[in-house]
């Protein structure tokens, strides 16, 4: 079977940073696709090579990967794609054709019409199977997410169609289904009769400027917190699926989403020199913290707080889950630490228990320690990449690590107040803690665990 991926947006920077090296190393390891990379950045093949591709990249690699000056707003900018499609398919006799939207939101009205008016004229004689592949953030908005979802179920079955949010490809996320459900120990305590609150931190070093064109249009809301970190709170707080096939994880996952109410405690900042390259000020949101609630009989009642964002001093994405500490109180010892688990996914993952244990040499005093988990030191450091986990099972035909569009839709009602453009914006300096994060913390009660 030849298999073709038609890649829109190929010359951005996710396709570069992520999708390159994942189809390199996929090629590496047996699997067989081409590459038509489209762009308007560069005129033709050599230089497209020569900015995107790394000078290391295999002979295999570079056989397979393609390129086109594509311009959408050209007159008839689908003829030739249809072409180079055709030519790339050959006499193939049996052929799997990937369109891969890796764009802004808004350009997706436009490249679906574009997509289906290919598809339509597309001859081979061939067997021809197709997927469409959609890069988060899906839509601007709750409305046009499902406007969009309504367009490409004019040309593409929803089987065929792959909603991406790559932290479902990471190995911590899927960990966390099976650090729940494959444990005895850790089930029967997590609950709200024995957690008290969540945290989720998820702070970058990095900032936006060399992607200021996507992300202006975006920010911090549509760009982390309506996917990853929804996906998160979903796989913290869902119930066990009947099985963990995808059907069954999406229906768990949804009653998670459908029990959260529009978030109404939230705060957003920007970063002070963001789009300073641009010579103008941009007024997007880079940072936020809120707070939710998951309302469903095992977690109403704890809070989850979550703050991120970018320009931050350290990089550092953990979840600290915070145990009630009745045990303190019964044994009138305000010295007993509290138990939690946190889990680490930047610098390295890793989970950790903290326990209470008693300090020798003394009587019955206990001192907190940690059972730690570290991945690379018990499996060795060769994690596939998320994106690497996505785009096989794309190949492979399989949904389990794709979010359904109800799942999306939810999200997007949940994170709707936090879009609002006239809600009051901080401006942090970089490498910073927005005050705003400070004083959530200090208001509720708690204190960021980092
Ligand atoms: C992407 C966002 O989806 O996720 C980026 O667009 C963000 O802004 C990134 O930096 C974080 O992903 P990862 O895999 O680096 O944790």
């Amino acid at each position: 079977m030849k298999r073709v991926v038609v890649q829109f947006g190929g010359t951005g920077d996710l396709a570069l940073k992520k999708l390159y090296p994942a189809y390199e190393h996929l090629m590496e390891v047996g699997f067989e696709f081409t590459v038509i990379a489209l762009g308007r950045r560069f005129p033709n093949r050599q230089e497209f090579l020569e900015a995107m591709v790394s000078p290391k990249a295999s002979k295999q690699f570079l056989e397979h990967l393609e390129y086109l000056h594509y311009d959408m707003y050209a007159e008839e900018a689908t003829k030739p794609l249809k072409s180079k499609i055709e030519a790339v398919i050959g006499g193939a006799k049996e052929v799997e054709l990937i369109y891969y939207m890796a764009l802004q939101p808004s350009l997706y009205e436009e490249t679906i019409h574009q997509i289906q008016e290919v598809d339509s004229t597309l001859s081979c004689k061939c067997e021809l199977t197709k997927k469409i592949v959609v890069e988060k953030p899906f839509g601007f908005d709750l409305e046009s997410a499902e406007r969009y979802n309504a367009i490409l179920l004019q040309a593409f079955d929803d089987k065929e169609i792959y909603r991406i949010d790559h932290y479902l490809g990471k190995e911590f996320m899927q960990n966390l289904l099976i650090l729940r459900f494959h444990n005895d120990i850790i089930r029967s305590i997590w609950d709200n009769r024995s957690i008290e609150a969540i945290q989720i931190i998820f702070d970058e070093t990095h900032g936006v400027d060399q992607r200021l064109g996507f992300y202006e249009q975006i920010g911090v809301v549509r760009d982390t917190i309506q996917n990853h970190i929804m996906q998160i709170i979903t796989y913290l707080t869902m119930s066990e699926p009947a099985t963990l096939s995808p059907e069954d994880i999406a229906i768990e996952k949804v009653k998670v989403l459908r029990s959260i109410a529009p978030i109404s405690e939230f705060y957003t900042g920007r970063y002070e020199s963001l789009g300073a390259n641009s010579g103008r000020i941009v007024e997007t949101p880079t940072y936020a913290a809120f707070n939710l609630s998951v309302n469903t009989y095992y977690f109403a009642g704890v809070p989850i707080f979550v703050r991120t964002g970018k320009m931050q001093e350290e990089a550092k994405s953990l979840i600290y889950v915070k145990f009630r500490n009745t045990t303190g109180k019964v044994m009138h010892d305000e010295t007993i630490g509290e138990n939690g688990v946190i889990i680490t996914i930047h610098p390295e993952l890793t989970i950790d228990i903290n326990m209470n244990l008693k300090q020798p040499n003394t009587s019955w005093k206990s001192k907190p320690v940690r059972f730690r988990f570290n991945q690379a030191e018990t499996f060795g450091a060769n994690t596939p990449e998320a994106y690497e986990q996505i785009v096989k099972k794309i190949f492979q035909g399989d949904k389990s690590l794709f979010p359904t569009m109800r799942e999306i839709s939810e999200s997007w009602r949940i994170v709707t107040p936090m879009l609002a453009k006239d809600h009051h914006m901080e401006v942090y300096p970089v490498r910073t803690l927005p005050r705003f994060a400070q004083n959530m913390a200090a208001e509720n009660g708690f204190t960021w665990f980092d």
